[in-house]
Parts: C-alpha cells; structure tokens; sequence
C-alpha cells in the first residue's frame, strides 16, 4: 500500500530530525520551517496529517493549521504545544480546527499512536467519500443510460416526425436534408415552441451517429461554475464537492451530438472554453492542464436575436460566427398558418392514441378558428389546447364548444409596461365608442399598430369593446 504522506513544520531543526526519526520508517515524511514553506509542499505533496508547532515567527502552528483547513479539510491537523491556556489554540480545538493537540515534552510512543489512529480515520473516510461518489456516478450513468435506452425505444416505436407542408417548412427540411450526414455544427433559431428541441433530435437520429448518444443541456439552468464542470467535467479537488474526477458532457458525448440549448445564456468565460472546442475539438476539466480531444456534434439553439446579444455585449462574435456555419431558423407559427391543421391532426391523433379515444378530427368552424389565432407559443401552444379540446369533448368530433382557441389574455403574463397599454387602450375603446381612428391618434401610433396591439391583447374593437374576449 502507498504510505501516507506526513508534513512536520517547526523552526527548530532538532525537534524536525527528531519527528522525521520517529516517523520515517512508516510515513513518507516532509519537512518544513516555516508556515509558508509548508504551504508551498502542501500544493506539491500529497499530505494527509500535518503536525505543527504553535510557536513559529510569522506565522503560528494554529493559523497554519487553519488554512490547511481550508485547502483540503480532510487532512488531519495535530499542533505541538507547550502552551495549553493560548486562547487562540483553545478556540481552534473547540471549533473543530485541529484533531489534537500534543504538549511538550511528548512520549514517542504515544505520538505514534495518535498519529496512527488518525491516519485510519483518514483512509477510512476518504474510503467512504470514493464509495460514495462511486454510486453517484454509478447511478447517474445508469439514469443517462435508461434515458438514452427510454429514447431509443420511443424512437424506434414512434420515430421523431416533423409535420409541415407550409414553403417556410419545406424550406427548413431542405436544410435539414442537407446537413444531417455531415458533423457540422447546426445553429437552430425560432421563437419558444417552434420546435429547435425536436430538430435537433431529428438531425441527431437520422444521420451517422444514431447509435452514439445524443446529450441535452441546457445553457440557462445553471450557475457558472455548476454548468462548467457539467459540460467539460473536473479534477478531484478543483472546487469544495469535487472528491473524485469527473468527466463532463463533451468527453460523455464523445461520437455523438450535444445539444446545447439556451446558447446565449452561457457566460463570456464558458464561451471561450466553448470556442476552443469548436476550433480545435479540445478542452480541459476544470483544475486539470491536461488538454483532451472529443468528437462531439454541436447543435446549439436559441429562441433570442445573437446578433443583439453581440451588440450588447454579452455574446461573443467570434463563437457566433463559429455556431452559425450552418443556421437554420424556423418560422413562427403565425408565419405558416397553413401548417395549423395538418398539425392539429398531428397532435389530436398523438394524444388520442396515448388516451385509447378515437377521434374523427375537427369541426369546419373549430378549423376556421384555429387558423384565425397568432400563437404567441407556437406548436407548443397549438399542442396545449389541442389536447385541452380533446379532454374537453364528448364525441369523436371536436367542436367549437369544446374549443378556446382565444384564451383570454392572462394580465400577470405581459410586463407593466404591456399591461399599461392594455388598460389604456380599454379606456380609450371606451371613451371613443371603438373609434379606432380617434384612439390611434391619441396613443400617437398609425392604425395598423393599433390592430396588432388589439389583436396582442384580445381586444375587441366594437362598442362592448372594453371587456376583454
Ligand atoms: N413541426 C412539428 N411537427 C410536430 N411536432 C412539433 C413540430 N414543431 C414542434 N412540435 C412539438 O411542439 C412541442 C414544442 O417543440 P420543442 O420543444 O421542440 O420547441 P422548442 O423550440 O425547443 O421550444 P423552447 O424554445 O421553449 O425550448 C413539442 O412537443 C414538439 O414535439
Ligand atoms: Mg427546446
């Protein structure tokens, strides 16, 4: 077994050789005279029991032993004393600081004693610690594996399909066609609910790396920090919690697609890190030197403007122009209408089955009106209230009774500001009997801007205009 490592720190070189005698023969023993030289071994060496004196110029045995602590706490931390009253020694011990204490003059044979007990505590928890990280670890693959195994199934079952027959989404397959073979980085853009997560599945599943895994993270839910270690991993002991080598994202994905969703939410740092693996196909786990190499498929998406977020300065350029080799923007829903009840049928047909109903489709006037709504959540939206209809109806036919395509407008969902305009707009509905010239030109905006603001806020335009449909 590899012997512990021991650090002795004193001024006095007698009482150092006389320690490094006591401990030679079982211990690998390192040396110091000073708080500071110690330090600079502990960053070197592999320590895991210190014993200082309390009484060095500059820097006392507890002060020492304090930052010890708060480099590695595990390290067991015993102080040479002749002093037992020193209240700063008495105050450490109490809070935990140091294992123990030893007054001078010591028994040899006693000290080895302490010294061997807390070197088998020492294995014994950091034993524990690897048993337990090994289970997390252990646990988490196997939740990565049964996602991945859940997902292959559900694929094979239902494989991913896109619907759409709008020029927009032909436009958007043709792309698709076109980069599914290759590794190409894919940059996916479109308003939240359009579909970038089902595209980017799509892209991974139908082309070359199928068999490889297909990781999702997302940008936007982490700190810092937490994100970092998630996509490129860590080395033990790079932060407090890291007691074991982890790998991250990159390295799990290796042969596959990541998905990095939310892309501009990543910080300026990370996107560095994130540049140099687009460039060079390397990074480093976080507290390692050691560059490694993946093969990893980048899909990135994001539901805002990067070229604002560039201007604002908060998204780097040269990564943007990295993530846009191949861009891929899907349109707002309101854009391709004549998707809607293609996607209808889609979803009703999805959510029967899954419920064992069987449903003939929707009534003319149900179809009329949902061709006559601008969802703001796009198929996401279109998805929600289909399968709200469907609960809703009694027989195979969904009809206008079982249908809200014109939800009221939830007021604590706008901002102030949107919710100011809106309670103006109703006033002025009001005072100007729905003249919509008269109000256009009190709120200082042309009409067509006025029928969009009306249209945004379900307002109606006629007389019994103030309430809201
Ligand atoms: N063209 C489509 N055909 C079939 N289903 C679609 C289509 N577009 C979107 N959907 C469905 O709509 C829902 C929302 O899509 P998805 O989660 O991919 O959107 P998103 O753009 O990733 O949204 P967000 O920005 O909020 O993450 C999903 O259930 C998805 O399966
Ligand atoms: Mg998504």
């Amino acid at each position: 077994m590899k012997r512990h490592g021991l650090l002795i720190v004193d001024d006095e070189k007698e009482i150092l050789r006389s320690l490094t005698l006591t401990f030679e023969d079982d211990y690998e023993v390192f040396t110091a005279s000073s708080g500071a030289e110690a330090l600079t071994l502990l960053g070197r060496e592999e320590i895991a029991l210190v014993i200082a004196d309390q009484r060095m110029p500059e820097m006392t045995g507890v002060e020492l032993l304090v930052k010890v602590r708060n480099i590695n706490r595990q390290i067991i931390r015993i102080i040479l004393t002749g002093y037992t009253d020193n209240t700063a020694l008495v105050q450490a011990i109490n809070q935990g600081q140091i294992y123990q204490y030893i007054t001078k003059p010591w028994d040899r044979q006693e000290l080895r004693i302490i010294v061997r007990r807390a070197l088998d505590n020492y294995s014994l928890t950091l034993e524990n610690q690897r048993l337990l990280e090994e289970l997390k670890i252990a646990n988490e693959r196997l939740k990565n594996e049964n996602i991945f195994l859940r997902q292959e199934i559900c694929n094979k079952l239902y494989p991913i399909e896109i619907i759409g027959k709008s020029a927009a989404m032909q436009q958007v397959f043709a792309m698709i066609d076109r980069v599914v073979a290759t590794p190409v980085t894919v940059l996916l853009t479109g308003e939240t609910g359009t579909g970038k997560t089902l595209l980017a599945r799509y892209i991974h599943y139908r082309g070359p790396r199928q068999q490889q895994l297909f990781i999702e993270q997302n940008c936007g839910n982490l700190p810092e920090d937490l994100l970092e270690s998630e996509l490129f991993g860590h080395k033990r002991g790079a932060f407090t919690g890291a007691v074991q080598d982890r790998k991250g994202l990159f390295e799990v994905a290796d042969g596959g697609t990541l998905f990095l969703d939310e892309i501009s939410e990543m910080s300026p740092a990370l996107q560095v890190k994130l540049l140099q693996v687009l460039q060079e196909g390397q990074f480093r786990r976080v507290g390692e030197n050691k560059y490694r190499q993946v093969n990893v498929r980048i899909i990135a998406a994001t539901n805002c403007d990067l070229l604002t977020e560039i201007k604002k300065g908060r998204f780097r350029m040269d990564l943007y122009y990295r993530l846009n080799v191949f861009p891929i923007h899907i349109p707002p829903l309101r854009e391709r209408l004549d998707d809607v009840p293609l996607l209808a049928e889609y979803c009703l047909r999805k959510h029967s089955q899954q419920l064992h109903r069987s449903m003939s489709g929707f009534s003319q006037d149900v179809l009329r009106d949902l061709r006559d709504y601008d969802y703001p959540g796009n198929v996401r939206e279109l998805e929600n209230l289909v399968e709200r209809a469907l609960l809703l109806s009694q027989g195979p036919l969904i009809e206008a009774g079982d249908w809200l395509p014109v939800s009221p407008v939830k007021t604590e969902d706008l901002s102030r500001l949107e919710q100011f305009e809106r309670a103006e707009i109703m006033r002025l509905l009001d005072l100007h009997q729905g003249n919509l010239q008269r109000i256009a030109d009190d709120l200082n905006i042309g009409r067509t801007t006025l029928w969009r603001r009306l249209k945004q806020y379900r307002l109606q335009p006629d007389k019994d205009a103030a309430v809201s449909k």
